[in-house]
């Protein structure tokens, strides 16, 4: 009897965290977007502007196995402070669907954004500047703003075609990096997003 108990309480607890896990996306309303699209268009402003000043500097140093450690070390921690200056209860990421760091893998809200993005390069539509979406999960509501990435040529040496990279530096990514899905890429491809996640 005990045993039937037992066995009701976990088969109802399984029932309501998939009910609590119900997500949906809406959305936001103008005055919504009035408050979120400064914040996040600040935010990664910020974060594209401090990972392009520390990238270039390496190259110029040390050309790109230098800057591989930057990217390497560096981009979480830069991630990180920006996060940390601007309110520490904003996500900030870089996101994509060919990730080459794991840690940089979409969650289910990206996934969905990253589709939309797609589906407008798919139909030659230009991309927006930004994306806002309100995303209500167990009654806690976030807005996540997305500024879409382009690859430029000064990307190619890391990102491009692996027959045109330097052998040593593709080790060198292959080595860090064993399932990189990020190599391939044209001048102008669509790279991902960066996702700021802003609480209600
Ligand atoms: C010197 C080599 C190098 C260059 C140049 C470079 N990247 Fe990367 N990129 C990396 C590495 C290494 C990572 C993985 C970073 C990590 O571990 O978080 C990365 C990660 C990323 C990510 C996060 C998603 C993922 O794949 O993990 C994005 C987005 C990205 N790069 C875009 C760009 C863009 C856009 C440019 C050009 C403006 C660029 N990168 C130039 C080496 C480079």
């Amino acid at each position: 009897m005990k045993n039937i108990f037992l066995v009701l309480l976990v088969v109802s607890t399984v029932l309501l965290s998939c009910n609590q896990n119900n997500v949906s996306i809406t959305e936001p309303t103008n005055e919504e977007l009035i408050r979120i699209i400064p914040q996040g268009n600040e935010i990664s402003a910020n974060l594209l502007k401090s990972l392009k000043v520390e990238l270039k500097s390496a190259i110029s140093e040390g050309g790109f196995e230098k800057a591989i450690e930057v990217c390497n070390l560096k981009a979480m921690p830069i991630t990180e402070k920006i996060k940390n200056v601007s309110n520490s209860n904003i996500q900030i990421k870089r996101t994509t669907l060919k990730y080459r760091n794991p840690e940089n893998a979409p969650d289910e809200i990206e996934k969905v954004a990253l589709d939309h993005f797609q589906n407008l390069l798919d139909k030659n539509e230009n991309l927006p500047d930004h994306f806002v979406q309100k995303v209500t999960k167990q009654d806690i509501v976030k807005f996540y703003y997305f500024k879409p990435l382009k690859i430029e040529n000064v990307c190619l040496g890391c990102h491009g075609n692996p027959e045109n990279m330097d052998a040593k530096l593709l080790n060198q990514i292959s080595q860090l990096y064993p399932e990189d899905k990020a190599t391939g890429y044209e001048d102008g491809d669509f790279r991902g997003l960066i996702s700021v996640i802003i609480p209600e």
